[in-house]
């Protein structure tokens, strides 16, 4: 059985002093049975975040996930973060966000870099795919997708079994329903969770075991009113949530929808079981 997972991705919003007390609220207001919660808070936000949390019962129960990190270990690197640094602040790390592609210039294969990085320093990463408008409008959307996976996990072909054992998650966000207000339909982004498990699986080898259990979450635009459209469909585990997730009630809602889907599928379990 595939987790649910709602991950909340701040980008540059939030303080150190204001951080702390949001990520409280959001964790007593979404203590839902069989939700994992993850806060991504920036990087000088994530102690406030993580002593916050670990100071309240409710808490306890969220992780923590920077936004990026580099993808060498230390350095010669003015103003980046490497992953062992990032250990006791953070336990989870998103990799090859759309806005890092864009404002970075990240490629596949530098991204591709960063997962193994992570993943060395025991980080459990997200990582962020998806097609621009004009790429799904001419039905690339699949292959663009597919192209993007066979980058960034081309250096792990000797060794999968490490991106399986790290409880990689990928996060379907089409560029074009980023903080747009308009989002993909549940069930092309249904379909494109298939075709990412098949893109995986066709990398060959090792990656099939992968791709079996591997969580897919669908990020853009996503709010209490536009969950349910994704939370909705047996391919998709969850959501990464930007500009919802700084809004209490907006979490409040959308964490309560994957309550739903998380107890459709212990319910699935029993009967099969
Ligand atoms: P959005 O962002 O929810 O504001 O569209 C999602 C993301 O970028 O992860």
């Amino acid at each position: 059985m595939r987790p649910v997972i709602i991950a909340a991705n701040w980008k540059m919003h939030t303080t150190p002093s204001d951080a702390g007390d949001l990520a409280t609220t959001i964790a007593a207001r979404t203590n839902v049975d069989g939700v994992e919660r993850v806060i991504c808070p920036p990087f000088v936000c994530l102690a406030a975040v993580r002593d916050a949390l670990a100071a309240t019962p409710a808490g306890a129960g969220v992780g923590v996930g920077a936004q990026n990190v580099h993808h060498e270990l230390t350095g010669a690197y003015t103003g980046e973060i490497g992953a062992t640094m990032l250990v006791g602040l953070a336990s989870w790390v998103i990799v090859g966000h759309s806005e890092r592609r864009r404002d970075a210039g990240e490629t596949d294969e530098l991204i591709g870099r960063k997962l193994g990085r992570a993943i060395e320093a025991g980080l459990r990463p997200i990582l962020c795919v998806g097609e621009q408008l004009d790429e799904r409008e001419a039905g690339q959307a699949e292959m663009v997708v597919a192209a993007q996976l066979r980058g960034c996990l081309a250096t792990f072909a000797a060794d999968p079994g490490a991106l399986e054992t790290a409880g990689l998650v990928v996060a379907y966000e089409p560029v074009w329903a980023i903080g747009t207000g308009r989002t993909a339909r549940g069930s092309d982004a249904a379909a494109m969770a298939d075709a990412i498990r098949a893109a995986v699986r066709g990398l060959g080898g090792g990656f099939a075991g992968l791709a079996g259990e591997l969580p897919v979450l669908y990020g853009g635009s996503v709010t209490a009113a536009t969950a349910a459209e994704f939370l909705a469909e047996p391919a998709i585990d969850g959501a990464l949530v930007g500009g919802a997730s700084l809004k209490v009630e907006e979490m409040a809602g959308i964490v309560a929808r994957a309550g739903l889907t998380a107890a459709g599928r212990r319910a699935a379990a029993r009967v099969a079981g």
